[in-house]
């Protein structure tokens, strides 16, 4: 069933093309924090990968913007523009949480690691949705191959920068993950509240006000009317 809901979200062209300019701008994004990171560091190592995940990212960037705008081109002019769905199929999101500056080298490692991990699912259900669009399967393919690596050496560092307290740092960052999802969720919520709320003000509201002024305007008679009593012209105002 989420297969062909993905299928649904992915057939439309205009959707597509504007999901991926979505997708481009996360993965910049995710490589300026990363350069950030990479900043901040005090381990060689780490260091040294973060610059080379910064990199992929920018590169990931690069190819969803180039795809995005191909498919843009080939859209017919007056193409109306769709809902993207990003709640329902989300690019590499756990990019767009990161907050390098008040995390440590092995509980960014454990945030890195689920959402790499999680995007790597994401974007091989994409591939499989795409099967009528080989180019854009083929970016998402080259992509998804980045994005195991940065799965792997995120894991395989924080087993060597915390390797006793590693499930620790997992947990933690997968609560975490949990507390957005639940904060996206309500601001769904609120969201449609809001929207319904406003609707039943229009229509609960504003009648009345209609009514009132539309009596007022059939007591007015048509055409100039007398002043009171004749007032002398010696100003503009
Ligand atoms: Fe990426
Ligand atoms: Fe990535």
């Amino acid at each position: 069933m989420m297969q062909s809901l993905h299928r649904f979200v992915w057939r439309d062209a205009a959707r597509r093309a504007r999901k991926l300019l979505d997708f481009a701008e996360t993965e910049a994004d995710g490589g300026r924090d990363l350069v950030r990171a990479a900043e901040l560091t005090k381990d060689p190592v780490l260091r040294r990968l973060y610059t080379v995940h910064a990199a992929d990212e920018e590169k990931h960037a690069a190819l969803f913007r180039g795809r995005g705008a191909e498919l843009m081109r080939a859209l017919p002019i007056s193409s109306p523009a769709k809902s993207r769905l990003n709640w329902l199929t989300p690019g590499e999101r756990g990019l767009d949480d990161l907050r390098v500056d008040e995390k440590s080298d092995a509980s960014l490692l454990a945030f890195l690691h689920l959402s790499e991990k999680t995007a790597a699912r994401h974007f091989g259900t994409y591939v499989d949705a795409l099967r009528d669009d080989p180019s854009t399967a083929a970016v998402f393919r080259e992509i998804l191959h980045d994005e195991t690596f940065h799965m792997n050496y995120t894991l395989a560092q924080l087993n060597r920068v915390a390797p006793r307290q590693r499930g620790l740092y997992l947990w933690r960052a997968r609560l975490g993950r949990l507390w957005k999802a639940y904060l996206r969720i309500m601001a769904a919520i609120a969201g449609v509240i809001g929207s319904v709320l406003l609707t039943a003000q229009y229509f609960i509201l504003i009648p009345p006000f209609a009514f009132l002024a539309k009596r007022a305007e059939r007591r007015e008679p048509d055409g100039w009317k007398q002043p009171p009593a004749e007032r002398p012209f010696n100003s503009q105002y």
